[in-house]
């Protein structure tokens, strides 16, 4: 509720200020042009761990500042699309004095008839119910896809960080002093349902079945090997990474399993570090997406996902 109080504030200090500005306002979402105070638009890039490999896009990008500086200061490549002509003619003009022209566009174009799929990162300076328009197409990004957004989040997808800045001059010379909120967050694969895999472990044949529950990047679930259940302890996903642990019986031997692994579509690549009181190994770990059964897929809850 705080937050959603918050950032109905936040909204409604964004457009008094442009009003207050005379800031033209773009038709259709709503969002005005307030540019983000150029130590936000750095701190969004640090929080983003920018890289010459990264392809940055700015959705509403205003005077091209974020991509412009993705360029110049860490020699990424990128576009940002703006509705207004004007300040697609700025961004132009500074692309070309911070000599990065080469690297960045910027296309007159709105957002919403945009394809961003070919950005590793994507930022943002919008509003929430804009956010949450995009939330679907943005989850549906290549997993390991970084989002940034300043002051707005995506409600109940929580960012993985977030940071707080005091800025001396939050509105451009229109409102004095204020907090930047940045939110930070990577596109989680995703896993929900039931896995499966074979491993020989004390020297016999073992099939596990791994039924992972999944909200956004969290999750949870359990393993059934051997005709019992056990919970997952500690699972994390973050894009294409998982891990966790659990502890199993296994042929009489109590056994820790911690796993580690990249997840690509249907499978898992990764291994499995096995400790128990007289006992250590370790095997790779080739996980298979596999059949839903029944209720065994849990309850699906990657909302606004169509994968
Ligand atoms: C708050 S400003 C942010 C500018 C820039 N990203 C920054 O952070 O400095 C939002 C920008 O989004 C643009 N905008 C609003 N709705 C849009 C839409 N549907 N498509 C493209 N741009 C849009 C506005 O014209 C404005 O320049």
């Amino acid at each position: 509720m705080q937050s959603l109080l918050s950032g109905i504030l936040r909204a409604a200090t964004m457009a008094c200020i442009a009003g207050f500005a005379n800031v033209a306002l773009a038709a259709d979402s709503g969002v005005p042009y307030v540019p983000t105070p150029q130590v936000v638009v750095d701190r969004m890039l640090q929080m983003a761990r920018i890289t010459p490999q990264d392809y940055v896009i700015d959705l509403g990008s205003g005077d091209g500042r974020i991509v412009v500086t993705a360029a110049r200061q860490f020699g990424a490549r990128g576009f940002g699309v703006d509705l207004n002509p004007v300040r697609i003619k700025d961004s132009v003009e500074n692309a070309a004095r911070a000599g990065v022209s080469d690297r960045v566009s910027f296309y007159q174009r709105n957002l919403f008839d945009t394809d961003f799929s070919e950005a590793t990162v994507i930022t943002m300076y919008l509003l929430p119910r804009v956010n949450l328009d995009l939330r679907p197409k943005i989850l549906d990004l290549k997993p390991g896809t970084r989002i940034v957004s300043h002051d707005f989040s995506m409600d109940e997808w929580r960012a993985d960080e977030t940071a707080n800045l005091e800025v001396a001059d939050k509105y451009g010379g229109n409102g004095g002093p204020g907090t930047s909120t940045i939110y930070f967050w990577v596109v989680p694969a995703r896993v929900i349902g039931p896995w499966q895999w074979q491993a020989t472990v004390a020297g016999k044949p073992q099939t596990y079945e791994m039924v992972l529950e999944q909200n956004f990047q969290v999750i949870g679930g359990v393993v059934k090997i051997g005709g019992r259940t056990v919970k997952l302890q500690d699972a994390k996903l973050r894009g294409e990474q998982i891990s966790g642990n659990f502890t199993a019986d296994v042929n009489g031997i109590l056994l820790k399993h911690d796993f580690t692994g990249r997840v690509t579509g249907g499978s898992i690549e990764g291994s499995i570090k096995l400790t128990g009181t007289r006992t250590q190994g370790q095997y790779e770990w080739n996980a298979m997406r596999a059949a839903k059964t029944g209720q065994s897929g849990g309850d699906v809850r990657f909302a606004g996902a169509s994968r």
